[in-house]
């Protein structure tokens, strides 16, 4: 097995949250592209990109395995692979007329490939090795998106999405994005106390956001009384919530639909802060497909914020 075990209850809740969107997204879609049939219009083709698409699950942790063991009276329903998103956008009542699968590391893809190969939607799948930002941003340039809608998910471990990939998927006007943004993770966690920044974590902020500015918002001077006078100091001001209001605003400036203010922090409640929030957003203008799509998501994520243990 290529993939080594991550994950927790909060993997469980950003899956659920996706499934649950694209369950919704294809009931809609599919009476958007029945009633084009009947009135003989041109008939919308969806997609979804999973961009980060792994192997197509994960292995257990050893102590979910064992934990599991003592509740159960026989090993025969042990669970040992949790699905992941890739597989889990292939079930369901509906489908999408395709799916794009992009995974950097090729055994992972070659996996992923395997468990798909004898699925009834097998046909429907095309998998894209290499790095997600160049992979999405020649999607977007070269696809035509006039009769094409798409569900796009960005779930990766770090810093690893370009602003410039956000911004192209914005530019669309025909995607819905889950962007898993990293903002404990990724940004809380790359400023110290005193306000400092690596020159190596700099450059990943820069990438991540697409602007200096955020310099401004998560580093604060402190002026300290003193023996001899006042001095100035650097302290940090942001916080995994300031750094997700930050990526949001500067969503908003991208996408043409808009960006959800709800989001979903997520993350074991040990660290103390969460480390990612899961942000929706979506590229169409049009105003009824706008509502539909954020009141969606909006709905999905409201039922599950109690729940993710991360009250503010
Ligand atoms: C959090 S895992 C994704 C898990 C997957 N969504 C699931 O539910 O099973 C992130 C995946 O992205 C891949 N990855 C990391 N950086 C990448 C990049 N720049 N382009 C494409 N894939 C990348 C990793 O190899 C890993 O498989």
């Amino acid at each position: 097995m290529e993939q080594i075990p991550f994950g927790s209850t909060a993997t469980d809740m950003k899956l659920d949250v996706i499934s649950e969107y694209l369950t919704q997204y294809k009931r809609v879609m599919h009476g958007a592209q029945a009633k084009q049939r009947r009135n003989g219009w041109r008939v919308w083709d969806t997609m979804y990109i999973d961009a980060f698409a792994g192997t197509g699950g994960r292995p257990l942790k050893k102590e979910d395995i064992e934990n599991q063991d003592k509740l159960l009276e026989t090993d025969e329903s042990i669970e040992e692979f949790k699905v992941g998103s890739a597989l889990r956008a292939l079930t369901g009542k509906q489908s999408f007329d395709h799916y794009i699968f992009i995974e950097e590391k090729r055994k992972k893809l070659n996996e992923l490939r395997e468990r798909v190969s004898d699925h009834a939607l097998a046909e429907r799948c095309v998998f894209v090795q290499g790095d997600s930002n160049q992979k999405l941003v020649e999607l977007c340039e070269n696809t035509s998106w006039r009769d094409r809608r798409a569900v796009v998910f960005l779930d990766p471990f770090g810093n690893s999405v370009a602003w410039d990939t956000v911004e192209k998927i914005a530019q669309t006007r025909a995607i819905d994005l889950w962007y898993l943004f990293p903002s404990g993770n990724g940004v809380f966690r790359q400023i110290s106390n005193l306000g400092r920044v690596t020159p190596e974590s700099a450059k990943s902020l820069d990438r991540l956001f697409g602007t200096p500015d955020w310099r401004n918002e998560f580093v604060a001077e402190e002026v300290r009384e003193g023996l001899f006078g006042h001095t100035v100091e650097l302290v940090k001001a942001v916080t995994p919530e300031s750094a997700t209001d930050f990526m949001i605003k500067r969503m908003r400036s991208v996408f043409a639909g808009g960006v959800l203010d709800h989001t979903l922090p997520l993350g074991d409640l040990r660290h103390g802060y969460p480390l990612y929030s899961l942000i929706f957003a979506w590229a169409n203008d049009g105003k009824r497909a706008g509502e539909i799509a954020s009141g969606i998501a909006k709905s999905i994520i409201e039922s599950r914020r109690e729940k993710s243990g991360w009250l503010f």
